[in-house]
């Protein structure tokens, strides 16, 4: 993708995704239009420039499909992939794909990513090109109340806002539950240099930390999540808090199904369904050691 493509990107990624909802009788995902998809590239390439690789049509330059990469020590996460409804069902988002896991394979890396478990195009591309289906998540969202959150544990006033100093804290909490490391993007969120970010901590007693949290309130992508945590407690602790942040606005998070708990609680709020989806990895994966929640800015299972 070229700086030119932006714009050609951002139509692609709300034309494309609200296309294929539609068709499968689900509301549209972006109903705010390609003004609100612009923030996949702003995000991606202040991230990670120059890593987004893109089909066009050869006999008219028109782009046919679109999909960003995250290359990180430990892995490369997929973002969000698209192909223009047009162009469907010609091999597109598989050639694109096979450009970015022979990069993986160049750099000896697994390959992560986070795909939903409505949709059999993408499910199945992936599947053919060897990744494997490791974790479901149930996609909730709550209208959190204007007044703010009732009833948090006492676990959540130890929440406290993340500071650049937290960076190897959340670094080594990460490799030890997922396996993974990502430090570039613990501190682009801190720096939040983008104005709609938000990350907290949760300390442990030892110096280090029991978890962290990310939110996004982009109006296009009001999401609570990633999150690391050593048990199931803190994630809901951090969770709650961070929720919080977001009165009165109804911000969709991915829960670990195996965490039952943690979704009773959720329902017991008001939390509904919206959707499922696998973390899926291409290559090497440990099994978590304890809570990740995944989210799609920047999307990493
Ligand atoms: C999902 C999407 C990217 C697929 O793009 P596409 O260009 O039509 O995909 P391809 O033509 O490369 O086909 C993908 C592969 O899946 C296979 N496939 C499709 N449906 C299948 C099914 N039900 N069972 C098995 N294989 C299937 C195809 O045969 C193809 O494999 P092959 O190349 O080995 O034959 C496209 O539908 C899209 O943009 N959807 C909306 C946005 C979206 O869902 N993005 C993914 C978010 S994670």
């Amino acid at each position: 993708m070229t700086d030119a493509d932006r714009p050609e990107v951002a139509e692609l990624i709300c034309l494309s995704t609200n296309e294929w909802y539609q068709r499968h009788g689900r509301p549209p995902v972006f109903p705010g239009g390609p003004s609100v998809t612009t923030v996949f590239a702003d995000i991606y390439e202040a991230l990670d420039p120059g890593c987004c690789v893109v089909a066009e049509d050869p006999a008219t330059g028109r782009v046919m499909g679109s999909c960003f990469y995250h290359p990180r020590p430990t892995h490369v996460s997929l973002g969000i992939m698209n192909v223009h409804p047009d162009y469907t069902g010609r091999g597109v988002a598989s050639a694109m794909l096979r450009f970015i896991t022979d990069f993986a394979d160049r750099e000896r890396k697994p390959v992560r990513l986070v795909s939903s478990a409505f949709n059999l195009d993408s499910f199945s591309l992936y599947t053919r090109a060897g990744f494997v289906p490791r974790c479901v998540y149930q996609d909730m969202w709550l209208e959190v109340p204007a007044d703010g959150m009732k009833d948090l544990p006492a676990e959540s006033g130890r929440v406290r806002d993340a500071t650049p100093d937290d960076v190897a804290a959340m670094t080594a909490l990460e490799m030890e539950v997922a396996g993974i490391r990502r430090d570039k993007d613990y501190r682009h969120f801190i720096e939040n240099r983008a104005g709609f970010w938000h990350a907290a901590v949760l300390p442990d007693s030892a110096g280090g930390l029991a978890g962290w949290i990310v939110s996004s309130a982009h109006p296009g992508m009001n999401m609570v999540g990633p999150c690391v945590a050593r048990d199931a407690a803190t994630a809901l602790a951090l969770l709650l808090r961070e929720l919080d942040r977001h009165r009165g606005r109804q911000p969709v998070f991915l829960l670990p199904v195996e965490c039952s708990q943690m979704v009773r609680d959720l329902y017991a709020r008001g939390a509904r369904n919206c959707e499922l989806h696998f973390c899926q990895v291409r290559g090497a994966w440990q099994p978590f050691r304890g809570i990740s929640m995944p989210t799609f800015l920047p999307e990493t299972a």
